[in-house]
């Protein structure tokens, strides 16, 4: 099933999302679903509060880079419970963009390393450290979890420059070929 996408200015982006059990119900459906709308959407990456549901959840997958960056390519994972434990390693400005944000980019500075815990789609417990592009990319999405949005570090000036940009899109004024969800719950056709 593919969701419609929340849309910037909908309070349930900034809701801080919870863990979940493993008896969580329908949890390997949603796990296909989030999959499957993030693919519609030609996204990178997709969290579970992004389709409305308040837990901790995000899937990413790089197959869509796997011509320039081999090693996003073959980067697919669902994080459940995710934590991050440490941020470090030398900040980066690097353009983001964000499904839920349609056709905003901006230049987003994000430390260069990270260590985070969570588990699997198997419910296996993970540990790990993360370097560059990833890192990036897993940061953007265990945002999500917490309530932020990408464009909340940016820097301030740009930040207030794209202020009525961000309004508009949040009154659904933007072009997106898949299906969202604006603030008081109005969807949008693709
Ligand atoms: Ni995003």
């Amino acid at each position: 099933m593919i969701y419609p996408i929340v849309v910037y200015g909908h309070p349930l982006l900034r809701k801080v999302a919870e863990d979940i059990g493993r008896d969580y119900p329908g949890l390997e459906q949603f796990i296909g679903d989030l999959f499957e709308t993030m693919y519609n959407a030609d996204g990178l990456g997709l969290a579970a509060p992004q389709v409305g549901k308040p837990i901790r959840i995000f899937v990413i997958d790089g197959r869509a880079l796997a011509e320039d960056d081999a090693e996003m390519g073959a980067f697919r994972k669902v994080f459940i419970n995710a934590h991050i434990l440490e941020k470090a390693g030398e900040t980066e400005l690097m353009t983001e963009g964000c499904l839920s944000i349609p056709n905003l980019r901006e230049e987003v500075n994000r430390e260069g390393r990270i260590r985070i815990e969570y588990y699997d789609e198997n419910w296996e417990f993970h540990d790990e450290i993360y370097e560059g592009y990833k890192a990036r990319v897993i940061q953007h999405e265990y945002d999500h979890l917490e309530g932020i949005m990408f464009t909340d570090r940016i820097n301030p000036l740009r930040r207030r420059l794209i202020r009525g940009k961000l309004l508009a899109i949040s009154k659904g004024k933007f072009e997106a070929d898949y299906r969202t969800i604006l603030p008081g719950m109005k969807t949008k056709s693709a």
